[in-house]
């Protein structure tokens, strides 16, 4: 007798679970961390692992009969250390903030100093907000960028200098530009600093080859697996031979149990894809799609900070147009389009909404959309930044953003 299915068995879940599938496929997420994993990455992520536990590492673990889990961490760590070139994997995190917390663990002690980016123009929380265990745990200062939404080196720099922190962080979650990760090298050695770039956002790129990649360079690299890298939603660490065993620990057992086999499989699965040729055209497509939402939005009148992109991202500048971030991210929403109100460099309104809209290319460029299509959203964006209370042109909206949708499926 086969066991119910999902529908059957819990008619609730399984109707919001296809409630979803349709708002995936009736919206345009132009979220720039979101992305659709592939078929096969869903199937490692939905498989029989999930009943495994394994805490500890292939070889070592505190569970009997791990065989068959061993030889799929073993594959996924090759397989990632191989697509990045790096000494050293870990790919037990659960996410990118544990991954963060992990090698925080692993590499500082409590009250330890720590540069990293602002998050007022850019930076994760888990670089040191006070909410987060980062900033309780550590005393973290911050560098920002200039005028032009540049990551201010001059800055870094000299606060290096002037603090000599244990670690500088490079990589955020605002930034539409490459990474400078050998100028941040040079400025960790003179400051005799560890240097840890996270890379969650342009990871996809590093693995196509289309962006300097920072693990044969720092001492430690994080990424999340879902986002560019288009995996399952997980973290990983990357790093040198020499910080292998403090990183493990800092995993488990510093801030990890039992790991997610089944989706340490699906990252395994997403590094293999990540290897082809096919998704560097991929991460090609990604960046040019993104420049051509960038030029189109400027011709309507929307410039972007630092006035053009190297990545999937864009980040409006809304501060002449007289309109809130969040205004217009709540009215695009209604129209089926999604996105992020953000802050922008110099934001006169941090406190009260912000003036920026973070829009990226990943998803939708996964669905196969191209310059034309990017040319039309650009269209729907300006209209709604003109007029976001106007609910008739949002109705309006919806429904040519549902065609659109449906002419470009996500993957099945
Ligand atoms: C730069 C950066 N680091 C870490 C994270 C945290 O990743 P997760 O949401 O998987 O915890 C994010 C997520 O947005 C991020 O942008």
């Amino acid at each position: 007798m086969t066991a119910p299915s999902l529908a059957d068995s819990d008619p609730e879940v399984a109707g919001l679970v296809e409630a979803e599938r349709l708002r995936q496929a009736r919206t345009i997420s132009l979220v720039a961390s979101e992305n659709f994993a592939s078929r096969a990455v869903r199937e490692a992520a939905g498989s029989v692992l999930t009943n495994k536990y394994a805490q500890g590492y292939p070889g070592a673990r505190h569970y009997p009969d791990c065989g068959a889990v061993d030889a799929v961490e073993e594959a996924a760590r090759t397989r990632a250390r191989s697509l990045f070139r790096a000494d050293h994997a870990n790919v037990q995190p659960s996410s990118g903030a544990l991954a963060n917390v992990a090698v925080y663990q692993a590499l500082l002690r409590p009250g330890e100093s720590v540069l990293a980016m602002d998050p007022a123009v850019g930076g994760h929380e888990t670089h040191g907000d006070p909410h987060h265990a980062s900033g309780k745990y550590h005393r973290f200062s911050f560098y920002g960028v200039d005028a032009s939404g540049r990551i201010n080196l001059a800055e870094v720099r000299r606060r290096a200098r002037a603090v000599r922190p244990r670690m500088i962080i490079a990589g955020g979650c605002l930034y539409p530009r490459s990474t400078p990760v050998g100028e941040f090298v040079g400025i960790a050695r003179e400051a005799g600093s560890l240097l840890m770039v996270d890379m969650a956002h342009f990871a996809g790129f590093v693995a196509a080859g289309l962006h300097e990649n920072p693990c044969p360079v720092a001492d430690v690299v994080t990424s999340t697996t879902h986002k560019t890298l288009r995996g399952p939603r997980g973290g990983l660490i990357l790093c040198r031979s020499a910080h292998a065993a403090a990183v493990d620990a800092g995993v488990f057992p510093g801030t990890h149990g039992g790991p997610l086999m089944h989706i340490v499989a699906a990252k395994a699965v997403a590094f293999a894809e990540a290897a082809t040729s096919v998704f560097c055209a991929y991460q090609e497509r990604v960046i040019a799609n993104a420049r051509a939402l960038c030029e189109a939005l400027a011709s309507r009148g929307l410039p972007s900070v630092t006035g053009g992109t190297d990545t999937h991202m864009v980040v409006v500048d809304l501060r002449t147009r007289g309109v809130r971030g969040d205004t217009v991210e709540a009215a695009l929403s209604r129209a089926g389009i999604l996105s992020n109100a953000c802050p922008v460099p110099g934001d006169p309104k941090p406190k009260d909404g912000t003036s920026g809209l973070r829009l990226g290319t990943p998803s939708v460029t996964t669905r196969g959309m191209g310059a034309e299509q990017m040319r039309r959203l650009a269209s729907f964006v300006a209209s709604v930044v003109e007029a976001p209370g106007d609910g008739a042109l949002l109705e309006r909206l919806r429904g040519e953003v549902q065609e659109l949708a449906e002419a470009f499926p996500p993957p099945d």
